[in-house]
């Protein structure tokens, strides 16, 4: 029996497609995104928006990135229903950028830390954990969360000046008792839960809102979707205060923008002689040599500056 000339045509065809296909995959290998890092590592000219990336166990999960020169910062969407790996989010615990969109869908942004008091205290960001700092009212009632940690417990738990840092200005308290909360909590609350525990009560305060009246106002071609932003709760204590997104009648979420920033290899000053260094990813630099000297890292006496290559 022979194939008549249709089957024959689809046939080879199909091969055709095969053959590309195994062209392709050999010549490009498409690695798994774990983060807007991985991403921008992919595409040094990938335009700020939504994104899926993959936890640890691949199992995907969406994005805001907003990338920078060799920089950027991750929001998580709170729709996400899988396991967040955090870690795989951020390299730097210097400071955090925290967004909140209003009730009239103007979005600001603010740069978020410890006050000039701890220089050296690292944030702590976690996902639906608390390591070492105080849990949140709300914990258990509307998980998972991200956790934003300023002082831990054993930082916290002294009657001393304490607060929060927001786009270059202190907001300082002074720690009346001792208490150790100091935390900013995102809660993805997929049930739509209402708060428990101080809420009725306790404790809005000056502090409970500088965040919002400090932040920059975000150009709308900047603004994240909706999916993007939160409900919070943030306590100092004791007399810090205590605030659940209620308190803010003109405030419809806040969002958690983690920030990743890439290996400089001209950190460790790899240039010689006083050569000049300049990089192009995590591991590529290059020297420019002064007169008089040459090679990689102008290490070697020469007749005339050249540029080094490595990478
Ligand atoms: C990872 O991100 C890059 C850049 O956006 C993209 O081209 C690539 O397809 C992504 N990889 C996967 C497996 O999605
Ligand atoms: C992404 O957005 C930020 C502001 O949120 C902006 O400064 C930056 O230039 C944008 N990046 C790109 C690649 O458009």
């Amino acid at each position: 029996m022979t194939p008549d000339k249709k089957t024959l045509r689809k046939n080879s065809s199909t091969m055709f497609v095969l053959l590309l296909l195994s062209v392709f995959a050999l010549s490009f290998v498409d690695a798994v995104n774990h983060s807007c890092k991985d991403i921008y590592l992919a595409n040094p000219s990938a335009t700020n928006g939504t994104y899926t990336i993959q936890n640890r166990k691949n199992q995907p999960y969406k994005v805001y990135c907003e990338f920078h020169n060799k920089f950027g910062y991750t929001y998580v969407s709170k729709n996400t229903a899988v396991e967040v790996n955090i870690n795989d989010l951020f390299t730097t615990q210097a400071h955090v950028k925290v967004r909140h969109v209003k009730a009239n869908g103007v979005q600001a942004e603010t740069i978020m830390e410890n006050i000039k008091n701890y220089p050296n205290q690292p944030l702590g960001i976690f996902y639906n954990r608390h390591d070492g700092y105080a849990a949140s009212v709300n914990a258990a009632n509307l998980a998972p969360y991200l956790y934003l940690g300023f002082l831990p417990i054993s930082v916290a738990n002294h009657a001393n000046p304490q607060g929060y840092r927001s786009n270059g200005h202190d907001f300082v308290f002074v720690n009346c008792d001792r208490n150790p909360n100091s935390y900013f909590v995102f809660y993805f609350n997929p049930n739509h839960k209402l708060p428990i525990g101080y809420v009725n009560r306790c404790c809005e305060s000056t502090l409970m809102h500088s965040w919002i009246t400090t932040a920059t106002p975000l150009p709308p071609a900047h603004n994240m979707p909706d999916e993007f932003y939160f409900d919070y709760e943030i306590h100092f204590g004791g007399c810090g205060g205590y605030a659940f997104i209620h308190h803010h009648n003109d405030i419809n979420g806040a969002s958690l923008g983690v920030r990743f920033e890439l290996a400089d290899p001209c950190k460790s000053s790899p240039c010689q002689n006083g050569g000049s260094c300049f990089s192009e990813d995590e591991t590529a630099f290059f020297c420019e040599c002064p007169e008089g000297f040459i090679g990689e890292t102008c290490n070697v006496k020469g007749d005339h500056g050249n540029m080094g290559i490595i990478g």
